[in-house]
């Protein structure tokens, strides 16, 4: 019998801990796909570590990023860590053959993530990128119904990624506030989700226009207890069209008060409309045009085992999937792709795009003009 793939994590936050609570599930999920062994966990922070391998279950822990991409024993690296930090862990890994799951974005602009790409392309290394909504199986049903034509000809994508955690003047400086780690602001931390999945649905957005605000100027680092300089965006407002015809707006926020994970889009067809609200994840909502005008209106599709991947958590219909199953489908998708040496989708192929088309919207907010993002596609 093949030895089981030996994994190992870098960063134990938010992300860290819903890759490794999807990578000690999947096979529970998807026995198909054979589980990897928890293997080693690091944090900078050691103690962390180690009290969180015991935890979640694995092997060894460490404070080294280092000695974990150069360790012999690990197949399969992922990547939790602030943004800046991406590169030279995906370079470490790329390097030393290791399978990587990275966490978005890629890298801290397009030119960062293209190195990154390339070198596991070089290294021949299977990648996978943690833009785990698009695993969400409504996602799928509606990039069915609109391949279908269900909806019709596509018009118009209206697009929005709104959080509140900068919302408050009070929430403290972090990394994200900072170019040099967080990379761009609004734009890296939620506008990446958005691109990817408009992109996913409609085809290769062909220009964008981008429009960005600061709104709280200056934070309170909790390090000095000094005011500091927020260095990126708050806000992106973009304008786009796509290549196949629609056009389209992204507004993207996080200062977006009182909206939790407002990732939503409205697609308007010529026979219909698609809405999606990540905050209502296990719903899908499809108008349909030629309905007596007495009962026509939007109706509710809700998340059940007829759509692909749902019966595998749960055989009842409207009970729903949460964030962390979304994960799980992401760990399946790579763990896949590395048994059978193929692409997934999404790979540091998308994780590039993504980032070339954030460099855009940036660029053009700077030179007040459309840029054209049909170049650089992969
Ligand atoms: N896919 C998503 O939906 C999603 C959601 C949130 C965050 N993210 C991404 O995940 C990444 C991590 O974000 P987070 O919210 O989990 O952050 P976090 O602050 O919760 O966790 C970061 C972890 O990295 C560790 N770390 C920092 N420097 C390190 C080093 N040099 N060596 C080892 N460990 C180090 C920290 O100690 C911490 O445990 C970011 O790139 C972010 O954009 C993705």
């Amino acid at each position: 019998m093949k030895k089981p793939l030996r994994f190992g994590l870098v960063g134990t936050g938010f992300m860290g801990k819903a890759h490794a609570i999807a990578m000690r599930s999947v096979g529970t999920i998807f026995p198909e796909v054979a589980a990897p062994e928890l293997d080693y966990l690091v944090d900078s922070n050691a103690a962390r570590a180690q009290e969180l391998a015991d935890a979640w279950g694995f092997r060894r822990a460490g404070d080294d990023w280092q000695a974990l991409c150069n360790d012999p024993d690990i197949d399969v690296i992922s990547i939790c860590t602030p943004n800046h930090l991406h590169k030279e862990m995906a370079l470490a890994a790329a390097a030393a053959g290791k399978h990587t799951w990275c966490e978005k974005p890629l890298g801290l602009g397009g030119p960062e993530a293209e190195d990154i790409w390339r070198a596991a392309e070089k290294a021949g290394v299977r990648t996978s990128m943690g833009f785990n909504y698009m695993c969400n199986p409504l996602i799928g049903l509606a990039k069915e119904l609109l391949a279908s034509g269900e909806i019709g000809d596509v018009f118009n994508f209206r697009g929005s990624y709104l959080e509140d955690y900068l919302s408050d003047p009070e929430a403290p400086f972090s990394w994200r506030c900072l170019r040099s780690q967080g990379g761009s602001g609004a734009l890296n931390d939620l506008g990446t989700h958005l691109i990817n999945m408009a992109e996913y649905l409609l085809g290769p957005m062909q220009s964008v226009y981008g429009a960005l605000a600061t709104v709280h100027t200056h934070r309170i680092d909790p390090a000095s207890g000094q005011p500091r300089e927020v260095e990126n965006e708050d806000i992106a407002q973009v304008l786009l069209r796509f290549e196949r015809g629609p056009v389209g707006t992204m507004e993207i926020s996080r200062v977006g008060t009182g909206k939790k994970c407002g990732l939503e889009f409205e697609i308007h067809g010529s026979k219909g409309s698609l809405m999606f609200d990540q905050e209502r994840m296990n719903e899908i909502r499809l108008f349909r045009t030629g309905e007596p005008a007495v009962e026509s209106g939007y109706r509710t599709i809700l998340a059940g085992p007829q759509h692909p991947d749902y019966a595998r958590f749960c055989p009842a219909p409207g009970h729903g999937l949460g964030i962390n199953d979304l994960k799980i489908i992401e760990a399946r998708n790579f763990l896949h792709s590395i048994a059978t040496d193929t692409p997934v989708y999404c790979d540091f192929a998308n994780g590039w795009r993504v980032q070339a088309i954030v460099d855009a919207v940036e660029r053009s907010h700077r030179d007040q003009q459309w840029v054209d993002v049909t170049q650089g596609k992969h």
